[in-house]
């Protein structure tokens, strides 16, 4: 999991608000094609919540004068692959800041993504490759095997 290659089934998106959208129906896609529609809700809700942080991330932080040498900073790109029963989701940004887990007070208005990332996962997590940036990642597995 700390290989930082874009995998076969990887997707480049840009830093826009269209692309959580894209990448749900690039997981859902990719999913099907395994035949692993069990996964598709849970896989679509985790990777909306890690590609909207992805580009909050870059909004909010100075990303896009950060090196990286696999995509441009204005972008960022999201994979998928198998492990055994499970499948592991991938999201690169160009940041180099951790993703931190919050737990949000009732009246608070945000920090309620990761919460629900480590709810729906088995793991997750996030490593810096040394050629810029970081992939945040989290494992899925069937409700069934849970
Ligand atoms: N890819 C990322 N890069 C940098 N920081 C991140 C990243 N993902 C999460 N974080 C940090 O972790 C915090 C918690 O993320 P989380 O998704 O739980 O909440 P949020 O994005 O602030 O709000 P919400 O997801 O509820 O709209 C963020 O506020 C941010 O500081
Ligand atoms: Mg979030």
């Amino acid at each position: 999991m700390t290989d930082v290659t874009p995998g076969k089934h990887h997707l480049e998106l840009s830093v826009f608000p269209t692309s959580p959208y894209y990448a749900r129906v690039h997981v859902q896609r990719v999913l099907e094609g395994w035949r692993r529609d069990d996964l598709v809700e849970t896989a679509q809700l985790v990777i909306s919540e890690l590609v909207s942080n992805a580009i909050k991330a870059h909004a909010s932080s100075s990303a896009a004068t950060e090196a990286a040498a696999h995509a441009s900073p204005e972008h960022i790109w999201v994979d998928l692959y198998p492990v055994e029963e499970a499948v592991v989701l991938r999201v690169w940004d160009a940041s180099r800041t951790p993703p931190v887990l919050r737990v949000p007070d009732l009246d608070d208005e945000g920090g309620r993504g990761l919460c629900l990332v480590d709810l729906l996962a088995r793991s997750w997590g996030y490593y810096r490759p040394a050629s810029g940036g970081k992939i945040v990642w989290c494992k899925l597995v069937s409700i069934s095997m849970e």
